[in-house]
């Protein structure tokens, strides 16, 4: 089992490249099946969730070929099969897209429960309920879903809770269903607009990605032989942004979108730090010592779980009590205890962390509880004082290509062992 070990005391200075994002290239692979044809995919992250997602399209009979360091391309114009390999679909959260995908396209689809990180109960009642409001007749048992349907028909549906995956899904169920669906009380990420967008290009009529409300025009078929490039990624750009303030350090993070970062950027800002904004590029500085701060959790444009461990490392160094409440997921705070053994002063109960901020960490063993938890202890690591071991690394290379070679060029002494 792989391990990073990192030998600390690192002030975080330098540049560094943003990759596409991965909940956005997990959404549009499996959106290419619903083209019978040839895709290009631009800015793809070679992570594993990407390679899982990729074997899994192949197994259905598309050809999905690496043919750049970040460019694929799928040929989906032969599809033979539309039941995945449950082995793969479980261990892997977006499996979840196979079903909108290849309902739209086939009509019929069987996947595993998806599985993927730990964060408490993850339901997908949503995406049901939306799948069958479209017409489908679905069925989970045996640890797997199935779904039919003779003929998709558009319809509107109000979504209980706002759910990143059941928008993503119920946007590639209805693309090629008949008539107009309505889906209110969507998810608005931008890797939301990067599907919408995507499946725009090929043809789509889908208006108000972005918006609570997003209205599809069905349409018959989508155009293939054409090049997408997937957006940067939301969260890796968070997650340099943190590491430039937790370690007092100075980076210019190229590649990212701004506007993304909003509200990671204001409690960086009230923190302390000096956040400097180009059009690609955001440069992040700090010298001082850190202020307390309280963040909830939200969706977008709120505060972004998948930020929560990260900004905890900077919560963790700030000079007084700081507050984390986390609104999407039940148990997302598994890394404080493992901050804790690096010296942190965290007390997480339910949804709440309380961070007593304290002057330094100092190198321990520590475990990747899932993967934001990872990039955090890799933050927290690379600050600490002496050395620190941090196993469980494959929940890291699910979501971040070549996080070592990244953090080494901003001057981290981290190696793979
Ligand atoms: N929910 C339901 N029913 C549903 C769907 C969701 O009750 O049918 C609840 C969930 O339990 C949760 C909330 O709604 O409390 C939001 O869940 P959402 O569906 O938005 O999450 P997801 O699609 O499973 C994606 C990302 C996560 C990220 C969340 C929130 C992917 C593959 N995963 O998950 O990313 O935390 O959105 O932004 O896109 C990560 O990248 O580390 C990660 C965990």
């Amino acid at each position: 089992m792989d391990k990073f070990i990192i030998d600390g005391n690192t002030r975080l200075v330098g540049e560094v490249e943003i990759s596409g994002a991965k909940n956005a290239a997990i959404g549009l692979i499996p959106a290419t099946l619903l083209i019978n044809g040839i895709t290009t995919l631009e800015n793809v992250p070679n992570i594993s969730d990407v390679n899982i997602a990729c074997d899994i399209l192949n197994e259905l009979g598309a050809k999905v070929t690496w043919t750049g360091e970040h460019t694929l391309t799928v040929d989906a114009r032969n599809i033979t099969s539309t039941h995945a390999p449950l082995d793969k679909t479980s261990k892997f959260r977006a499996s979840y897209y196979l079903l909108g995908a290849l309902l739209g396209r086939c009509h019929d689809v069987e996947v595993g429960l998806p599985g993927g990180c730990n964060l408490g109960q993850r339901p997908i009642d949503q995406h049901i309920k939306g799948f069958e409001s479209l017409g489908a007749k679905v069925e989970v048992a045996q640890g797997k879903i199935d779904a039919t349907v003779s003929k998709l028909v558009g319809n509107s549906i109000y979504f209980d809770v706002v759910s990143v995956g059941a928008t993503i899904n119920l946007l590639l169920a209805s693309v090629l269903a008949e008539g107009t669906t309505i889906l209110d009380n969507v998810a608005k990420e931008p890797h939301i607009v990067d599907v919408a967008n995507f499946l725009n290009s090929v043809g789509a009529d889908i208006r108000g990605a972005g918006t609570d409300t997003i209205k599809i025009n069905g349409v018959k078929e989508l155009k293939g032989d054409h090049t997408y490039s997937v957006v940067p990624d939301q969260i890796e750009t968070g997650t340099f942004m943190c590491a430039a303030v937790a370690s007092k350090g100075n980076i210019l993070i190229k590649n990212c979108i701004p506007e993304h970062m909003e509200s990671l950027t204001a409690k960086l800002i009230e923190m302390g730090a000096t956040v400097e904004v180009d059009c690609d590029t955001i440069h992040v500085t700090c010298d001082k010592e850190l202020h307390p701060t309280n963040v909830k959790t939200l969706p977008y444009p709120g505060f972004p779980t998948d930020l929560q461990p990260q900004l905890g490392v900077c919560l963790a160094l700030a000079q007084g009590t700081s507050i984390i409440n986390e609104s999407i997921w039940e148990s997302r705070f598994q890394y404080t205890n493992e901050l804790n053994k690096m010296g942190a002063k965290i007390t997480a109960q339910g949804k709440t962390a309380v961070f007593e901020g304290v002057s330094k960490l100092s190198g321990a063993p520590v475990y990747a509880t899932d993967l934001r938890a990872g990039a955090a202890l890799l933050i927290a690591a690379a600050i600490a004082d002496g050395k620190s071991e941090v196993y469980n690394i494959h929940y890291i290379d699910r979501g971040y290509e070549k996080i070592e070679d990244k953090f080494r060029k901003l001057g981290a002494k981290i190696e793979r062992a």
